[in-house]
């Protein structure tokens, strides 16, 4: 049996992650945690302390400086400021941006644009602007189109 079909291996194991700006104070200091499988995690803790450093690395937005990390696929980040990512002026084109620049055609795109939207609950925003959402209503977006 190979480690990724391991029940037991975590999704996300962060091993003596250490990250610092030039300049300044280190961020991260021997940061470790694992996720399991499966499971829905928060990362708690005070403005600055270094949740978005951490979660920017683990997205491959940051570096690695030192220390290690093992991820079961993917990671999608969803911006604290979700204005930062939705790139088009309606829900429904900025969920088919990254579609259409993959040159899939356009019955696929449209199927999976409904899919996004129905996975995370906002099939009926398709045509909806993206600034006539609420806050909560961009993060969904933003992640219908990871
Ligand atoms: N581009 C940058 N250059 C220098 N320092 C930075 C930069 N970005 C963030 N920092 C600093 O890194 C530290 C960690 O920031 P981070 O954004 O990870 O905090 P956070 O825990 O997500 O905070 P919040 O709760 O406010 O979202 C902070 O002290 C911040 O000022
Ligand atoms: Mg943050």
């Amino acid at each position: 049996m190979t480690s990724s079909s391991n029940p037991l291996t975590p999704a996300i194991k962060v091993q003596e992650l250490y990250f610092g700006w030039p300049q300044g104070k280190p961020v991260l200091r021997a940061c470790s945690l694992q996720v399991p499988r499966g499971q829905f995690w928060m990362v708690l803790g005070a403005n600055g302390s270094g949740k978005s450093t951490l979660l920017r690395i683990l997205a491959g937005l940051l570096p690695i400086q030192a220390g290690q990390i093992q991820l079961e696929g993917r990671v999608g980040f969803v911006f604290q400021n979700p204005d930062h990512q939705l790139v088009m002026p309606t829900v429904g084109a900025d969920i088919a941006f990254g579609l259409v620049q993959d040159r899939l055609p356009l019955i696929e795109v449209r199927q999976r644009v409904n899919d996004a939207l129905t996975a995370v609950k906002l099939q009926d925003l398709q045509r909806r602007p993206i600034y006539a959402l609420s806050g909560g209503q961009k993060q969904r977006v933003a992640i219908a189109a990871l």
